[in-house]
């Protein structure tokens, strides 16, 4: 089994499950570590593809992260991946330049397509949201108070586990947690959670551009704002039960993600007045 995006908020705890199931795992990454199941795998060395699918049977599949047009990237990949059961890590927002890959894979015999709404991790780690709310107690978006079902990437390795070991499969899931919150909801939740004061700010898109352009080229980061102008307009306010039918368990909630990471959501104390 190839888990691509094998170090991030996904792959890593779907590599874990798969080892707990005894499936051997080979881990994508571009820069692979000591562990004898890491491969080097690189979206843009081809070079590196055939190797990391040797033997392999399945494959979890993270697009090129960033790039507005991946195709071009992965067409050899999904050639030489043929007669293979392919997982895709698509998304419930639909991105204009994803949606190829996306018809793509689910065409192919034996795909299923994961489409999971906003993540969790959104609000921790190196995304520019978190980054805000961590050195300013602020979570900038355009989304005014459009809602999101926020999920665990976690709970999306369990479905992504779940949909390997089966024997039927149905071609796409969307996947949420268990409520849908807008941003200032999600901020009053990390606030009570961190006892720190934390506020969701609407920016405009042209400010949210520039935001997410710290972290991605430009072209990407104006088709992430056009996500935020449909999650606005209401595209992201649903939840789903596929975490609860396919894993047998709840969704984990906001509430306790934000519990469970309350150091890497919290900001400064306030300035000392005077
Ligand atoms: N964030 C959200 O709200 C959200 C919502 C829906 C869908 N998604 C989708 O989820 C995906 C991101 O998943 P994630 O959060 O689990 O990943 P992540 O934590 O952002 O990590 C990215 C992974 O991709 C690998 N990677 C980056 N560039 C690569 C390259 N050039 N070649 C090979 N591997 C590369 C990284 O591995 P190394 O650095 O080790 O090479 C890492 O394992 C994106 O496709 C996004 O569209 C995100």
């Amino acid at each position: 089994m190839l888990v691509t995006g094998g170090t991030g908020n996904t792959g890593r705890p779907l590599a874990e499950l798969l080892r707990g199931r005894g499936i051997p795992v080979r881990i994508a990454s571009r820069h692979p570590g000591p562990d004898p199941d890491h491969v080097r795998f690189d979206w843009s060395d081809p070079r590196t593809h055939g190797p990391a699918l040797d033997g392999v049977e399945q494959v979890f599949l993270v697009p090129p992260i960033g790039v507005l047009e991946p195709m071009p990237l992965v067409e050899p990949f999904l050639r030489a991946v043929e007669g293979r059961r392919v997982v895709l890590l698509g998304s419930l927002a639909v991105i204009p330049g994803l949606t190829g890959l996306r018809d793509h894979v689910a065409a192919m015999p034996d795909s299923t397509v994961l489409r999971p709404s906003g993540f969790m991790q959104n609000f921790t780690g190196p995304h520019p949201v978190a980054v805000d709310l961590r050195e300013r107690g602020v979570i900038r978006t355009a989304t005014g108070n459009g809602r999101v079902g926020w999920i665990d990437a976690a709970d999306i390795a369990a479905v992504a586990d779940a949909v390997l070991a089966a024997d039927e499969i149905a071609r796409e899931y969307v996947l949420t947690g268990p409520e849908a919150l807008s941003h200032a909801e999600a901020a009053a939740i990390i606030s009570e959670v961190t006892g720190r004061p934390v506020r969701h700010e609407d920016i405009t898109p042209e400010e949210r551009i520039r935001q997410h352009s710290t972290a991605v080229p430009a072209d990407f980061a104006a088709a992430l704002t056009a996500m935020d102008l449909d999650i606005r307009a209401g595209s992201e306010d649903l939840v789903t039960s596929v975490v609860p039918d396919l894993t047998g368990r709840p969704a984990r909630a906001f509430r306790d993600f934000a519990r469970a990471n309350r150091a890497e959501c919290t900001p400064p104390p306030p300035p000392l007045p005077g």
